[in-house]
């Protein structure tokens, strides 16, 4: 019986293996079939992306040149961002590209990066670094799963995440897009999010094409300054830097964005050696190289001596946020790419390599059969199944750094709770940057979710009295104030910070409340560890929630006991900015909490 068993078992994996590898090369006859037909002209156009606003009131060029791809970058949306809003204008653009010669279809990208964060309504779950504190790669790739789901529901099909960034210096205001400062770690989650968001397959309903970026260096640059320098040794890139790459490709990631920043003093836009002898030659990356947002334009040459260097470097598919009578436009793009090919200072190889890795990434998804969202996908966004994992994630995010006397849980019916801080009902700075703008907005942004003051009301007891105030004032004898602080939303460079001390206001509200005799639970709002030594001294109970989304409801969840804290540290946490960069397995390591720190409740006290 047993032999049987084992012959049909190795006759159904054979079977498999045939069967996949006739797929592969169905789609290689059929990439090599279109690109024998393509002009020129039209090889590359399938190299250029222009920005969304480059293109919204020329949607003829798509006609005319039929690009290879789209994208919304940060502050380009729809005029109607909800869901159905959304998918109208997919779908009207996607049938531009079946109007042209060859029909092929375009490839629409997205910074979906927390969520479908520039759609109304959709889940926005917790910033990369409060994942990272989950250690959880299965919850990872479930939120990657359902991120993917309300993608995939307004017909977008290519999201620019997961950031594999290793996060060395907190100085960075991109500190909060990267899983946190071990590449283990980075790669580990960063393969569960690959898994999630594309599914066993490419031409899954639910897969959404994953962009591991930024290819390579990014959060290791000097001070921590975005698109800076990064100077290592080799050996030390490839250690700290290169892990969540390998992984990722091993888990079938067909994109990779290149970074903004140089190392060792060259741009990673014009690395030849990084983006072609070592990404697509020694470990045989076969997918494509996107560039970042007009990146090639900071290659020391003019526009046609930087898309040289950019492409014969490797670049296959170039984001362009100009248009028509702008500077370096997409127009111009391709007009000089074409003269460059036509002077041989641009191989023709290069062109088709170019062309067969996105023409073929968009066979693997089903693109040329599929174009089309099903319009009836756009209900499910934002649904409450959905919110559940956000809520999961927020749970386990949570850090617990101070917990006196067991001040947590709180009691659901304690007499009255004073919520306190500008930051306890405010959506907006709940979800931090990349949130239906480019830099994230204080305020009610979106709708759905809850917020911190929103989940306690949720949860207390009906006797229990909820107060609220943005300065901590209102606190009476009796009362337990949640105090509410950190920063405000910011994305990219503009979170560059030399000092990360947390504000004086945050500061003098805890110390105010505390003087009054009033126990203290702060929880921290920000994209990194601050430096917050004397507010801690004040406060009874910590929290480090990072940026968790709209689902504030799971901090009340785990505040008032439901759910333990079970988050550790994805960073070390400084004791002052001097020792900053710190990073686990550093000489002479003091910070004021270790990398993986993190406190949990008295056995007796929580209910999981
Ligand atoms: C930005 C970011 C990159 C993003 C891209 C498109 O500048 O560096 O992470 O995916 O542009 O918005």
């Amino acid at each position: 019986m047993k032999t049987l068993s084992l012959f049909f078992a190795s006759l159904f994996l054979c079977s498999f293996i045939v069967a996949q590898h006739s797929k592969r090369t169905d789609i290689d006859s059929k990439v090599n079939a279109l690109i024998k037909q393509m002009t020129l002209d039209e090889k590359i156009a399938q190299m250029t992306q222009p920005d969304y606003n480059a293109i919204r009131n020329t949607g003829s060029d798509i006609v005319k040149y039929s690009f290879g791809s789209i994208l919304w970058g940060g502050d380009s949306e729809v005029k109607d961002i909800t869901p159905q809003g959304w998918s109208d204008v997919y779908d009207s653009l996607q049938r531009l590209s079946q109007k042209t010669r060859l029909k092929i279809p375009i490839l629409f990208g997205i910074d979906a990066v927390h969520g479908h964060n520039n759609v109304d309504g959709a889940v926005i779950f917790p910033h990369n670094v409060g994942l990272g504190a989950t250690r959880n790669p299965q919850l990872v790739e479930q939120v990657a799963l359902v991120t993917g789901k309300e993608i995939k529901a307004t017909g977008i099909h290519w999201t620019f995440a997961p950031c594999v960034a290793v996060a060395r210096n907190e100085r960075w205001g991109r500190t909060y897009e990267s899983y946190g400062e071990d590449p283990e770690l980075v790669a580990q989650l960063g393969v569960a999010y690959v898994k999630g968001i594309q599914g066993a397959s490419l031409s899954d309903q639910n897969s959404v094409l994953a962009c591991v970026k930024h290819f390579i260096g990014d959060g290791g640059t000097v001070n921590g300054d975005d698109q800076g320098e990064t100077t290592l040794d080799e050996a030390s890139l490839r250690r700290l830097h290169l892990p969540g790459y390998v992984e990722a490709m091993k888990a079938g990631a067909k994109s990779i964005m290149v970074s903004f920043n140089s190392w060792n003093g060259n741009k990673m836009h014009g690395h030849k050696y990084l983006l072609t002898n070592v990404l697509k030659g020694e470990l045989k990356f076969d997918g494509f190289l996107v560039s970042d947002w007009a990146a090639i334009d900071q290659l020391s040459g003019d526009y046609k001596d930087n898309i040289q260097q950019s492409i014969n470097a490797g670049l296959d598919l170039i984001m362009i946020p100009n248009g028509p009578g702008q500077q370096n436009s997409y127009i111009d793009f391709m007009r000089l790419l074409k003269e460059l090919v036509k002077e041989k200072k641009v191989e023709m190889s290069r062109i088709d390599d170019a062309v067969r890795r996105i023409v073929k990434v968009k066979f693997e998804m089903g693109l040329f059969e599929n174009p089309f969202v099903a319009r009836s996908r756009a209900a499910t966004v934002g649904s409450q199944e959905n919110r559940s994992v956000a809520r999961e994630a927020v749970r386990q995010s949570l850090v617990l750094l101070k917990n006196e006397k067991n001040a947590l849980p709180l009691s659901k019916n304690a007499k009255s709770i004073l919520v306190a801080g500008k930051s306890a009902d405010d959506i907006g700075v709940q979800c931090g940057g990349w949130t239906i703008i480019w830099q994230g907005k204080k305020g009610n942004i979106l709708s759905g979710g809850t917020t911190i003051l929103q989940g306690v009301k949720n949860t207390v007891s009906k006797e229990t009295t909820v107060k609220y105030s943005v300065d901590g004032s209102g606190a009476d004898s009796g009362d337990v104030a949640i105090v509410v602080v950190g920063e405000e939303p910011y994305a990219e460079m503009f979170g560059d910070r030399d000092d990360l001390t947390l504000s004086s206001d945050d500061h003098a509200m805890v110390e105010r409340l505390k003087a009054k005799g009033i126990p203290v639970i702060v929880v921290l709002l920000s994209g990194r560890p601050m430096i917050v030594n004397s507010t801690l001294d004040k406060s009874n109970a910590f929290i480090a929630a990072w940026l968790p989304g709209t689902e504030g409801q799971g901090i009340a969840d785990v505040l008032f006991g439901d759910y333990a804290p079970t988050g550790k540290l994805p960073h070390s946490w400084p004791k002052n900015m001097q020792q900053i960069p710190i990073n686990i397995g550093d000489k002479n390591y003091d910070p004021l909490f270790p990398y993986g720190y993190g406190l949990t409740y008295a056995a007796d006290k929580a209910m999981n």
